[in-house]
């Protein structure tokens, strides 16, 4: 059959028809998406602001406040935990790492996005008096993983009213052990979280102000070691110092030679920390001990730095330790496990997240969020799967919650709750809209 000229210009114009409809509909389909994540935050937000629900995670937060356990000890809070998804109709798995929780919330088919909260209080004495302060004596909520797990709740609960909805699955990871217990890997080597493909982290901050949410693109906060050593000698009598190797004089040449491998053998460029935190050994003033113990921490924004400063200071502390006669033994505890890697935010969920505050809270609650050498063992997370930590702000000068973390007048604004429950909700609900049908996900 032969195609006359007339129906081939019929047919081309047909053609370039069809392209401007589909033109129309996936510009149209854009701004639609981007009008809906509006819609859709500015409901969550407003469901989270309502009193009862606002009164209901300040009452959950309270009660953990109160009742601050330590890592791995988080009986009572991850019972709280349970109760509360339990009368929501949640289902989860436990336990996950002695005390953790994972629930899930969705189609129970990929993709899977997960939010995590920490559970474990601080070995700290609280020196807030307030209505709702730790009655367990020297321990305290001083890093707001009692607000960190409300907030979670409060996305648990706008997320199953939406369960129906949802295209994908979200995880909801309660952990424990965050400060210094490794929690994020052994919830990790326990395969609960095999199936994610993606998880966020909020932490809420005292030098942001209340509501507002900051976030960075790659590395945010360093990769940390530790490390004790023992330096041994021989002890005498301090009138007879040849009679003894004095382990005092090998920690102190060995204190000062580890300040110099980030003064001259790092990069001026390059960030990284090497700090003594402590030096224990003898105990008359005419004695030279046995030996002494120093203790420290060490961090880099690389793996690769992180490994140059371990094996350096391993080999400074046994070297300075022979030239004084001594010998000096190096633990970086690396069963615990240890060092935590570093904490690198994913560029797609970075631009995901400031895409939520935009639309949620407008431009101006988008603040920066400054990089520091501190850890989190979210790092864990980071190194598995696509992961990124997001800042909450809590800082209000009247309410003096602008104490910094781990302080023990640290104070939060609670008005910040609903902001990180419907954050936590617009997210997964986003990011499932994105990406559900597809597995490749970022
Ligand atoms: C800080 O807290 C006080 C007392 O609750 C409140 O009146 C004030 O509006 C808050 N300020 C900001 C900037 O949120």
């Amino acid at each position: 059959m032969s195609v006359k000229p007339r129906n081939l210009i019929t047919t081309n114009y047909l053609f370039e028809l069809f392209l401007s409809v589909l033109l129309i509909i996936l510009t149209h389909n854009k701004y639609a998406n981007s009008s809906n994540l509006e819609s859709l935050s500015h409901e969550l937000l407003s469901a989270a602001k309502e009193a009862e629900f606002f009164d209901w995670m300040k009452r959950i937060r309270r009660k953990i406040h109160q009742n601050p356990e330590l890592g791995f000890e988080e009986y009572q809070t991850s019972e709280l935990i349970r109760s509360e998804l339990d009368s929501m109709g949640v289902q989860y798995v436990w336990p996950v790492a002695k005390t953790g929780v994972v629930a899930s919330i969705g189609s129970g088919l990929r993709p899977v996005f997960a939010l995590r909260a920490d559970m474990d209080a601080l070995a700290l004495q609280e020196l807030v008096d307030w209505e709702y302060k730790s009655k367990n004596d020297g321990k305290m909520h001083a890093c707001g993983h009692d607000t960190h797990v409300a907030m979670l709740l409060g996305a648990a609960k706008l997320l199953q009213a939406r369960k129906d909805q949802l295209k994908g699955t979200v995880k909801l990871v309660f952990q424990p052990g965050e400060e210094g217990y490794a929690g994020a890997y052994h919830m990790l080597k326990e395969g609960a979280l095999d199936d994610v493909d993606a998880i966020i982290s909020l932490h809420v901050l005292p030098t942001v102000p209340t509501g507002s949410i900051a976030s960075k693109a790659g590395p945010v906060l360093a990769g940390t070691g530790l490390f004790t050593a023992t330096i041994r000698g021989v002890g005498a009598h301090g009138a007879q110092p040849h009679l003894g190797r004095d382990p005092i004089l090998a920690a102190s040449s060995a204190i000062v030679a580890l300040q110099q491998i980030i003064s001259r053998e790092t990069d001026p460029l390059e960030s990284g920390v090497v700090t003594v935190g402590y030096l224990k050994g003898g105990q008359a003033r005419n004695v030279i001990p046995e030996s002494i113990e120093i203790g420290g921490t060490f961090r880099s924004l690389t793996s690769e730095g992180l490994t140059y400063l371990r094996n350096r200071i391993k080999e400074i502390i046994e070297m300075q330790s022979s030239v004084h006669q001594c010998h000096g033994l190096v633990d970086f505890m690396e069963d615990t496990p240890m060092p935590w890697p570093v904490m690198i935010n994913n560029e797609v969920l970075h631009e995901h997240g400031t895409q939520v505050v935009e639309a949620m809270l407008g431009t101006s609650k988008l603040e920066v969020f400054h990089l520091t050498m501190g850890s989190e063992d979210f790092s864990f997370f980071s190194q598995k799967m696509p992961a990124a930590i997001f800042v909450l702000g809590i800082k209000n000068e009247t309410l003096k919650s602008d104490k910094p973390l781990h302080s023990p007048h640290f104070f939060v604004d609670e008005e910040a709750f609903p902001v990180g429950a419907a954050f936590h909700a617009a997210l997964a609900i986003s990011y499932l809209e994105k990406h559900g049908g597809s597995i490749e996900c970022v």
